[in-house]
């Protein structure tokens, strides 16, 4: 499970690019801000296209290391998301079979996107949406325990661990060590808990912050709203230094200043975690402080565009 490199020397699997990751400078946001340098993380440069490769690798790796998969096992999973995709080509490069459950009206990119690596799709009733998706996947498991590996990744260490063991360190190599703040967004927790707990090992006196959506209906997709959500068991909020509420139309509006003033061309949750960095440099800035604040870009925008006529055999 160690960090791979990009660079000329041939790889045995695809799954070996999972990884060190571009860390940029932005240029303009934040440039108002004397003493103050924002860098983001490119998750979007996984194989995959997005930061859940790295936990769904790992997860894998654990799996087949501890025996919990392997021996004609499928994995099981209730996500059309990141994760789905994550899964999906992950498992078509390491020859495992892959489940994925979702509501029957997810669209048809998503579906495709599970197909096209080969995944099999299961559907569960498009009234009950995701909660109806994760109640079939958990009867799928009970009735049937041996022939499924389910990863649970609310729930699974590993999750953190892939961050904590590889975005951590990328981050610290890069900037050696010297990372004032570092700020992500919440979906399971996964990113922002493992990076944390890394980086307080490998940059001292770092504070550390959450973005969750301000609305419990928001448009920040791959994020959660605690507040009216089951708090996910890997997710323990008194380890960190704060958390920054976020509206939907903040993040959306830094995705769109993303794409026209840095040439990042990113998702909503990538938006609402640069919103949040900046709002932490603002108040370093403010105190005095100077130093690196570090976020994370999640995806690309193009994970939600709808494909045109002619894209839609090979579309996400
Ligand atoms: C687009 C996007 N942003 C952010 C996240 C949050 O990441 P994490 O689950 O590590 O908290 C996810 C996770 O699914 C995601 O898909």
């Amino acid at each position: 499970m160690t960090a791979p490199r990009y660079g000329a020397a041939p790889v045995d699997s695809v799954a070996r690019l999972v990884g060190s990751t571009p860390l940029v400078r932005l240029r303009r946001i934040g440039a108002e801000l004397p003493g103050i340098r924002i860098f983001a993380k490119c998750e979007f440069a996984n194989p995959g296209g997005s930061v859940k490769d790295r936990p769904a690798l790992r997860m894998i790796e654990a799996a087949l290391a501890d025996g919990s998969l392997g021996r004609g096992k499928t994995l099981v999973d209730s996500t059309s998301g990141n994760t789905g995709v994550a899964y999906a080509w992950i498992c078509a490069a390491l020859a495992i079979p892959c489940a994925l459950v979702m509501p029957a009206n997810v669209s048809p990119a998503r579906k495709r996107i599970a197909r096209a690596f080969g995944a099999e799709l299961v559907f569960s009733d498009p009234l009950e949406g995701s909660d109806g998706a994760i109640r079939k996947v958990r009867a799928l498991v009970d009735a049937e325990p041996t022939r499924w590996f389910y990863p649970d990744q609310y729930g699974n260490e590993e999750n953190p661990r892939a961050h904590e063991h590889g975005t951590a360190v990328e981050i610290a190599e890069a900037l050696d060590g010297r990372v004032a703040a570092f700020v992500a967004g919440i979906g399971t927790g996964g990113t922002v808990m493992g990076t944390s707990r890394g980086l307080r090992r490998l940059a001292p006196g770092v504070r550390c912050f959450a973005v969750e959506p301000a609305e419990p209906l928001h448009g920040l997709e791959g994020l959660k709203h605690m507040g009216s959500s089951i708090v996910p068991p890997i997710y323990r909020e008194q380890e960190l230094d704060g958390k920054i509420s976020m509206p939907t139309d903040d993040g959306w509006a830094m995705a769109e200043r993303l794409g026209r003033e840095e040439g990042l061309r990113v998702g909503h949750s990538a938006g609402a975690a640069v919103a949040g960095a900046l709002a932490v440099a603002a108040r370093m800035a403010e105190a005095g402080e100077h130093g690196n604040v570090v976020t994370v870009l999640p995806d690309r925008a193009d994970r939600y565009f709808e494909p045109g006529r002619w894209e839609r055999r090979i579309a996400w």
